[in-house]
């Protein structure tokens, strides 16, 4: 069996907060295959954007900490030097943030940040690179992309700028391509369009794809695998229809369970009762307890449970597991 294009292997990251040292992300682990979708769900608050964020070395070194390894192509990015880094981003990762504004330069015109950024990556001219620009503002649905190319990131709109940014990401056919919330505020076609366009890449190209969201009607559409994150750890994980159709963790029942139709049109996270913890302030024992509603076990307050195969076990070869003493399949 071939490696997986990413492996996390126990990432962590610490960071320096007024209120003292937050554990923001505590001992993830998961792959991502190539040709792969894997959905990152979970409340705001649960670790999503920083472990992504931490993987591209994006987390300012003076308030935060990471630890693990996170090997793209048996490459640890946890390890690299800034200045591959910088190579590996754009053919290697493509990252999209739910923020235009934090990935466009808003003094260059948007056709001189994509021509450079294809550019950067491989022998084209500045021609070339400017029809392929075009090119590409097209296929994420821009009207008029000649135009948009000479025009400056304010004079677009919030979607157009997002479509700009995800056309950047795609530029040059990246090997993994993380998108955290990236077409939420886009409305329905064209995330669809956006969608459609994802996965012609990926089966082009065998691109791995980390995408971020909490909307579950884009989980069920595009994921292989879900991962679902409380509290900076990975609480339940496995292939989209073992978490999606038969979910193990209490805390994955209670994001499921206020949506009226998976297969309609795409609820989000319905609410839990309280909040997420702190990450400066994380309970001791099973991160959901105090929030748990079927809480039984003695080990429940003091003890985390470990991720493990749950339910029938494999599907399609992937494990389905879950942290939690509660299920079938885990120690009682
Ligand atoms: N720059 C920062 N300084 C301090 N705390 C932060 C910073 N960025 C994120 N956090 C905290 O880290 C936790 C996880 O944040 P985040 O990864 O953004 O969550 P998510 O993307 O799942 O909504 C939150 O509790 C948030 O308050
Ligand atoms: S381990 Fe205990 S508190 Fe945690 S989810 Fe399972 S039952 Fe709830
Ligand atoms: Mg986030």
């Amino acid at each position: 069996m071939t490696a997986p294009l990413l492996e996390v292997e126990d990432l962590r990251v610490r960071l320096r907060t007024p209120r003292g040292p937050a554990a923001v992300v505590n001992g993830l682990s998961y792959t991502v295959g190539r040709g792969e979708t894997v959905a990152v769900v979970g409340e705001s608050g649960s670790g999503k954007s920083v472990s992504v964020l931490a993987l591209l070395g994006l987390l300012p070194e003076r308030v935060a900490t990471v630890t693990g390894s996170a090997r793209l192509d048996g490459e640890d990015l946890l390890t690299m030097s800034p200045e591959r880094l910088r190579q590996v981003r754009g053919p290697g990762v493509g990252m999209v943030f739910q923020d235009p504004m934090t990935s466009l330069n808003p003094v260059l015109t948007v056709g001189r940040q994509l021509v450079e950024g294809i550019r950067a990556h491989g022998e084209v001219s500045k021609a070339a690179a400017r029809e392929r620009a075009a090119g590409l503002l097209a296929e994420v649905g821009l009207p008029d992309p000649q135009g948009a190319l000479d025009r400056y990131p304010h004079e677009l709109s919030g979607g157009m700028r997002q479509r700009v940014v995800i056309a950047i990401a795609l530029a040059n056919s990246p090997a993994l391509l993380i998108a955290d919330e990236a077409t939420t505020a886009l409305d329905v076609t064209v995330q669809a369009q956006i969608l459609d366009l994802v996965e012609s890449l990926q089966a082009d190209h065998g691109t791995g794809v980390i995408w971020i969201t909490h909307d579950l009607g884009v989980v069920a559409g595009i994921a292989d695998r879900v991962l679902v994150m409380y509290g900076g750890r990975c609480v339940e994980d496995g292939t989209v229809d073992d978490v999606l159709e038969r979910p193990a963790h209490p805390y994955t029942r209670g994001l499921l369970g206020a949506l009226p139709d998976l297969a309609g049109d795409g609820g989000d996270l319905a609410t839990i009762p309280g909040t997420p913890p702190a990450p400066t302030d994380l309970p001791g024992g099973c991160v959901f307890w105090p929030r748990c509603p079927v809480r039984g076990d003695a080990r429940c307050e003091t003890e985390q449970p470990p991720l493990q195969v749950v339910g029938a076990g494999l599907s399609k070869g992937l494990p389905h597991r879950a942290a939690t003493w509660c299920t079938e399949g885990s120690a009682r």
